[in-house]
């Protein structure tokens, strides 16, 4: 057991206490600030509960419990710090649920993409635990992803995300401000395809080595809204929109199960 918050006591970045969310032990995390009144609504009802920097939380209500959604914002160092203090306000299980970019020709815009494991491409997870370490899903929250996805029948893949710290050069895109991208990474993208890594995104290798590090439990699910097989863009609005209802209606019945089976 890592460090417990007194009741009362607001944390530093993320801006809320213990006793504001309740006993809640399950935190979805988008990326997004704006993503999080949406997606808490859509769980049950609702209320919001802090906005600091980019943390921003709700809570919500899933089969009687409460359920915290929080915004951790881009990239590993912010995912890190709300989890520090998620976990010292009694957050046990972490999902992140965002959007992705496929590398692999069978994935499709708008389609789901659950992640087993990540390749650590980030700068964030070294200071928990050292490279050769894996950053790998909980099993139980993993298998209740997919269950859902499942019965849901909506499209999804589970497989390995490669997690980078930058959206450009990381993810091997020349459509930036240089069009540069540095000797080491020219050529990564082919690399992951034939390794077979589905997607590209920036936040769960992270999540998952600082989760395992808490000896608490991590997984993740993102809506595919660029498909890099075919161009290094993002998708119009309408594909946003359908891969984000889709990963909160799939997030949702993963909740409601695993807190009726009382996990
Ligand atoms: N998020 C990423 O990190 N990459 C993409 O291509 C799309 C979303």
């Amino acid at each position: 057991m890592g460090k417990i918050a007194a009741p009362d006591e607001v944390l530093y970045h993320i801006g809320i206490s213990a006793q504001m969310i309740k006993g809640a032990k399950y935190a979805l995390l988008p990326g997004d600030p704006g993503r999080v009144e949406a997606l808490a609504k859509a769980l049950g009802p609702a209320e919001p509960v802090g906005c600091h920097r980019e943390y921003t939380s709700w809570l919500s209500q899933v089969e009687g419990e409460a359920v915290l959604v929080c915004s951790t914002g881009m990239g590993g160092p912010s995912v890190a710090i709300g989890m520090e203090e998620l976990a010292c306000i009694g957050i046990e299980n972490f999902i992140r649920v965002g959007t992705t970019g496929s590398i692999q020709e069978k994935v499709a815009l708008g389609d789901i993409v659950i992640n087993k494991a990540a390749v650590r491409l980030d700068g964030t997870s070294q200071h928990y635990a050292p490279t050769a370490f894996p950053a790998v899903a909980s099993l139980e929250l993993t298998y209740a992803l997919q269950q859902a996805a499942k019965d849901l029948e909506v499209p999804y893949h589970t497989g390995i995300s490669v997690s980078s710290d930058t959206f450009w050069p990381g993810q091997e895109r020349y459509d930036s401000f240089t069009g540069y991208v540095r000797k080491t990474l020219q050529g990564s993208l082919k690399e992951w395809q034939a390794l077979g890594a589905l997607n590209y995104e920036m936040e769960t290798a992270t999540l998952f080595v600082v989760a395992q590090s808490f000896g608490l439990k991590a997984a993740s699910i993102c809506g595919v809204v660029a498909k890099r097989t075919d161009s290094e863009q993002v998708a119009p609005a309408d594909t946003y929109r359908l891969a984000s209802e889709r990963f909160q209606l799939v997030a949702k019945r993963a909740l409601q199960d695993l807190i009726k089976a009382g996990k």
